[in-house]
């Protein structure tokens, strides 16, 4: 070892705490989760659109790429608005009241940036379209956020910042109310139920989608009159949902354990799962 490297770690540690809080959507493992059950569902021509739009290193591996949005929000700034929705800290969400970013541009949000890529999108294969758009990203985004849309507290309260101000300990480590829906939550199943391999978490809910939730999902995919991406619907449900579910109960500085965790896994398994279905009932509808 270098005689620098005494000095190297603690300062690389350092420099590790002392990275401002990231505001992102599902961690890896969800992003991964519903990228996975949406590829599955395709339909032939959005399963061959998909391959094509994928960059050949992703060996037609849409989920490989999921979180591909996150890790380009620093070169993308004018992206880091686009991943969630702030209410007024009110339980319930308005497209034109709250879709906006912080400088009150109407449109700026997770929804509004949904039904953006989706129409994108739409112009695939059409030689007439304005071609300016890059379609891989555009695909790369509606998939990232079609996740965080189905993450409870990605439209939530303007006050807290999702939940990102809200200290917590997780069991006995600290963190915050946000992180504890991005990763904890799915981490601590993977954990204690799936040997901690997130493929048979992910295998499981795809068994409860054709199983348990087979008579739901009809419902799940439809969108209203002719509508390609029904990002509203989604939004609506997730406030309630970080009302019901991720607020429920907790304050700054509570131990969340056992009780918070059984009771929300539910939630979250059936988020992801909603999440995927609904990706690819969008692109079977984009490239149908
Ligand atoms: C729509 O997509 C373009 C291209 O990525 C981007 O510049 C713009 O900010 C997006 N707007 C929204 C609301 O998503
Ligand atoms: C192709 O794009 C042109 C120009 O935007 C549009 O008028 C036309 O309806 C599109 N065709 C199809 C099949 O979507
Ligand atoms: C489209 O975006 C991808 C991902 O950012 C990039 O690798 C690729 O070079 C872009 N394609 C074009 C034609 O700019
Ligand atoms: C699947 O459904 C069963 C039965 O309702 C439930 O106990 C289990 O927690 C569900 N698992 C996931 C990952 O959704």
């Amino acid at each position: 070892m270098a005689s620098g490297s005494g000095i190297q770690i603690p300062v690389l540690i350092l420099l590790l705490f002392s990275l401002p809080a990231v505001i992102h959507g599902w961690g890896v493992d969800g992003h991964l989760s519903v990228c996975q059950i949406a590829q599955e569902r395709l339909s032939d021509a959005a399963a061959a659109a998909v391959k094509e739009l994928l960059p050949s290193y992703a060996d037609n591996d849409l989920s490989s790429l999921c979180s591909w949005a996150d890790r380009i929000k620093f070169r993308y700034r004018w992206s880091s608005e686009l991943h969630f929705i702030n209410t007024p800290d009110v339980c319930n969400y308005n497209y034109d009241r709250d879709c906006k970013d912080s400088k009150g541009v109407k449109g700026r949000c997770v929804s509004g940036a949904i039904t953006n890529y989706t129409n994108q999108l739409l112009t695939y294969g059409n030689s007439s379209a304005d071609s300016s758009y890059n379609l891989t990203e555009a695909l790369l985004f509606l998939s990232h956020f079609m996740g965080d849309i189905h993450q409870p507290l990605h439209v939530s309260f303007a006050s807290d910042k999702g939940g990102n101000t809200i200290d917590v300990h997780w069991y006995r480590r600290k963190t915050v109310l946000h992180h504890v829906w991005d990763d904890n939550i799915i981490e601590t199943a993977e954990d204690q139920f799936y040997e901690s391999n997130v493929e048979e978490f992910v295998d499981e809910i795809k068994r409860n989608i054709t199983g348990e939730w087979s008579d739901q999902v009809p419902k799940w995919e439809k969108c209203t009159n002719k509508g390609v991406a029904c990002p509203d619907i989604y939004a609506s449900e997730g406030i309630t949902a970080a009302c019901d579910w991720a607020y429920k109960d907790v304050k700054e500085d509570s131990v969340l354990g056992d009780d918070y965790f059984l009771t929300r896994l539910p939630v979250v398994s059936l988020r992801l799962a909603q999440g995927g279905v609904r990706l690819a009932a969008t692109l079977n509808r984009i490239f149908g």
